[in-house]
């Protein structure tokens, strides 16, 4: 199959591939972009490990093409914060317990952060609602939620919701 070239913003740099249109979004970033912090866990759309961020909506990004996002601006669980530097949310998770093996961590993150940017003050029951669309598969869900909340507040007093890009 004929191979065409993808461009897209992410995590703050210009990357360019060729990929043939077939080609998923999650395998882009991850085999022709090699950023493997986006997990696959089903291909199918429902476990949400997969979840970035495509010009400032979180997606699925097993339910895209490749070739759907040239042009586009993305930030994947790369983007959010470093070992020195971690964004309020890794903050959060970390300081929570919100991760157990951590597969489904990058996702559930970037998924959350989609939430808080429509919903900075979230109840419980909100969270719960907002991230009913990505599965763990150790079933910490309510350390994830008091993760989440914990976030809302840390990125509240730093006003900051998504990554640097870096
Ligand atoms: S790998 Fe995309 S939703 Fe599961
Ligand atoms: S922490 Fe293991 S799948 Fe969620």
């Amino acid at each position: 199959m004929e191979e065409v070239n993808v461009t897209v913003k992410i995590n703050g740099k210009e990357r360019s591939a060729k990929v043939e249109p077939r080609m998923l979004l999650t395998h882009f970033i991850r085999d022709g972009l090699s950023l493997t912090g986006t997990h696959i866990g089903c291909d199918t759309s429902q476990c949400g490990s997969c979840s970035v961020m495509v010009d400032g909506h979180v997606v699925k990004s097993c339910t895209l093409l490749a070739v759907q996002v040239d042009g586009s601006e993305i930030i994947t669980v790369e983007g959010l914060g470093t070992v020195e530097n971690l964004h309020p949310m890794q903050k959060a998770f970390w300081e929570e317990h919100g991760l157990q093996c951590g597969y489904c961590t990058p996702g559930v993150m970037m998924a959350a952060i989609g939430l808080l940017q429509e919903n900075p003050e979230p109840s419980d029951e909100e969270i719960r609602e907002g991230l009913e669309g990505v599965i763990c598969r150790c079933t910490g869900y309510q350390f994830i939620v008091s993760a989440v909340k914990h976030a809302a507040k840390l990125m509240a007093a730093e006003n900051q919701v998504v990554g640097e890009g870096r």
